[in-house]
């Protein structure tokens, strides 16, 4: 194991998105996760019943424990909720967080089509979450509410990572998932340039959590101090084959094979009363 991610984000009891993608993105990585649970959902692969959020100050004490005892390589946050979270894990990060690396993935709307951010957190989110991190993943809805720019192709996307690089973020995965067409592009921006990722469209409905999972694992990259390009390339290679392997599960938007890294001769070399091969 190498790197530690703290995850700031909500708990999705489906366990295909939020917190326990992220954990479970970060163990295929390889890497150690901590958590600050910011909201419960009461979720499924059809959609969000509920939300119960944190007490602020517990969020606080979450991170504070976590970065102070056990620390961390990298950040990720995800599901915020509202404008207060988001002061409240940007101050905890100001306080304790310095010049670790956060990638901040500005969770708005659930798949199924849930809010998970009110919005009036946006201005909250442009002003403080925006210029902390070192990488900002939105999706194409995101992108355009952060931006205040229509998105419907590849150059509109170079114009809204642009806005976006403008808002005070060094680099943005601005990820393509959601514009029609069989190829699937994503764009990673810099202020040295930018770069294409392209990649066919997995014809699939089980498709709930790519975007924390792709996150997280990207967190988990630099963490273990690989440069932000070979992260997300290797993050996105992860959520292809673990799409790819979905297992099926649910009556909506199922959740992605998170275990596609993990060899099953290794698990059955633990049966087999092997488990010193594995110390
Ligand atoms: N059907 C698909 N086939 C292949 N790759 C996909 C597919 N859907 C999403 N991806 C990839 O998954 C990653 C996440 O993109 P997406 O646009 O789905 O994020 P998201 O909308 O934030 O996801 P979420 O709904 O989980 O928050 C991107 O790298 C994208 O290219
Ligand atoms: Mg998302």
């Amino acid at each position: 194991m190498q790197g530690r991610v703290l995850i700031i984000a909500g708990s999705d009891s489906g366990g295909g998105a939020g917190i326990q993608a992220d954990i479970k993105a970060c163990a295929a990585m390889d890497a150690y996760s901590g958590t600050a649970i910011t909201a419960l959902t009461a979720q499924d692969t059809l959609g969000v019943h509920g939300v119960h959020p944190v007490p602020l100050d517990f969020i606080r004490h979450q991170i504070r424990l976590s970065l102070r005892d056990i620390g961390a390589d990298a950040i990720k946050t995800g599901m915020l909720g509202d404008a207060a979270t988001i002061d409240a894990v940007c101050d905890a990060l100001a306080e304790d967080g310095q010049g670790i690396p956060l990638v901040a993935d500005p969770v708005m709307v659930a798949k199924g089509g849930s809010n998970l951010l009110a919005p009036d957190a946006v201005a909250t989110l442009k002003r403080r979450l925006v210029p902390a991190a070192a990488l900002l993943t939105p999706n194409i809805p995101e992108a355009e509410v952060i931006s205040g720019m229509r998105i419907t192709g590849l150059e509109e996307m170079r114009a809204a990572a642009a806005a976006m690089l403008a808002m005070g973020v060094p680099a943005v995965l601005l990820k393509g998932g959601h514009l029609e067409g069989n190829r699937l592009l994503d764009l990673l921006a810099t202020r040295d340039g930018s770069e294409v990722f392209e990649s066919a469209r997995i014809h699939s409905r089980h498709t709930h959590g790519t975007g924390c999972t792709l996150a997280s694992s990207i967190a988990a990259g630099l963490a273990q101090g690989m440069a932000l390009r070979d992260a997300v390339l290797r993050g996105r290679a992860y959520v292809q084959a673990a799409l790819r392997t979905a297992p099926g599960l649910g009556q909506g938007h199922g959740p992605l094979n998170h275990g596609v890294t993990v060899d099953p001769a290794r698990i059955e070399a633990l049966t087999h009363g092997a488990d010193a091969a594995l110390a």
